[in-house]
């Protein structure tokens, strides 16, 4: 290894080895550049990395309990929203003053839910566009779904994270209007998660009348949040998204239908709750997505019960 190469050889953890952590993984992994701890709740020692019509068996190094954590260049934080603060010990062991987060997760408000773990360190927000599944325990599987894999807000921070994932397959657009991204992000995510979830069935329940009818008027509520909020849409925002999401193949369901499905906490505080929390902010009614809000709560906290009912003490 060349001087250079060691210079820019960075120490890397990844925590949260889900979906998007296993893509994130595998593909430092493949790349090779960089020392990449997993910080995960169960130990792995190798994974299968689908990407493509690449497949790999990776070493993974793998740490299940924060006390073995030192502080590292750049955290990559890719748990679910509602999984943030149970990621506090590991970030108390792996930041200093150096440190630099990207945080990959849905949502508008990824620097308010990592910012008080590590008050010293930069963060960098990140929409994530590709595909990731932890098809089973040691398998992972990412695909590429659009024309970027990642956005993050353009800047120096962008740079830097850019400069990290050279040599991976990943695709980073750098965004001058993160916000607007990241609210049109949410825009889709605020109707195809609630209505899978709810009615337990795939994006295709999202063509009949009455359902379209239901999450246009949730998107007029979304919209104008959005606009308060500072994002810059279109005219005809709400029926342009609708219009999206009727192309998503009517087959595939969305994270919330399928953590529904296995009675898991669902991530809906960040994706509705920003909605009607930003709708209360700025004073625009959402009594749509406030009753999405407190239906996919009460399913969320029964599953929470039933997830801690089930550890044995
Ligand atoms: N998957 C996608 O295709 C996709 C696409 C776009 C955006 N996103 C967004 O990306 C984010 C991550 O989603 P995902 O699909 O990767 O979720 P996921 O498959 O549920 O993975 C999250 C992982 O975080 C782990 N975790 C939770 N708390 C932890 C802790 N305290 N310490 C260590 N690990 C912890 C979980 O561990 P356990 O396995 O032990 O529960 C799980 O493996 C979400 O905000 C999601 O909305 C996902």
């Amino acid at each position: 290894m060349t001087q250079a190469q060691l210079l820019s050889r960075q120490k890397v953890a990844v925590i949260g080895l889900g979906g998007i952590g296993g893509g994130m993984a595998g593909q430092l992994m493949l790349a090779g550049k960089h020392d990449v701890t997993i910080c995960t709740r169960n130990p792995l020692d190798v994974m299968t990395f689908e990407s493509g019509e690449r497949a790999a068996r990776l070493p993974l190094n793998t740490l299940a309990d924060p006390a073995g954590a030192s502080p590292v260049d750049w955290v990559i934080l890719s748990t679910k929203a509602h999984d943030t603060g149970a990621t506090a010990p590991w970030f108390a062991r792996l930041c200093n003053s150096r440190t630099r987060v990207a945080v990959l997760q849905n949502g508008v408000e990824h620097e308010a839910r990592v910012q008080p773990m590590c008050p010293t360190a930069e963060i960098l927000p990140a929409i994530v566009y590709y595909n990731g599944e932890r098809i089973r325990p040691d398998h992972f599987r990412m695909r590429r779904v659009t024309d970027y894999e990642l956005a993050v807000p353009a800047g120096d921070l962008a740079d830097a994270f850019s400069a990290l994932l050279d040599g991976t397959e990943f695709r980073i657009f750098k965004s001058d209007d993160f916000k607007t991204m990241q609210w049109r992000k949410l825009l889709v995510n605020v109707v195809a998660n609630p209505v899978t979830a709810l009615t337990r069935q795939r994006l295709g329940v999202l063509h009949r009348d009455s359902i379209k009818e239901l999450c246009l008027a949730v998107l007029d509520e979304a919209v104008e949040v959005g606009r308060a909020a500072g994002a810059r849409f279109d005219e005809n925002e709400a029926q342009r998204t609708l219009d999206t999401v009727l192309t998503y193949p009517g087959d595939a369901g969305t994270s919330m239908y399928f953590d529904c499905l296995a009675s898991k906490p669902l991530e809906i505080e960040a994706l509705t709750g920003a909605i009607v929390a930003a709708g209360k902010r700025f004073q625009v009614l959402t009594p749509l997505n406030s009753a999405l809000l407190a239906l996919l709560k009460a399913i969320s906290d029964a599953n929470e019960n039933t997830v801690s009912s089930n550890v044995s003490v």
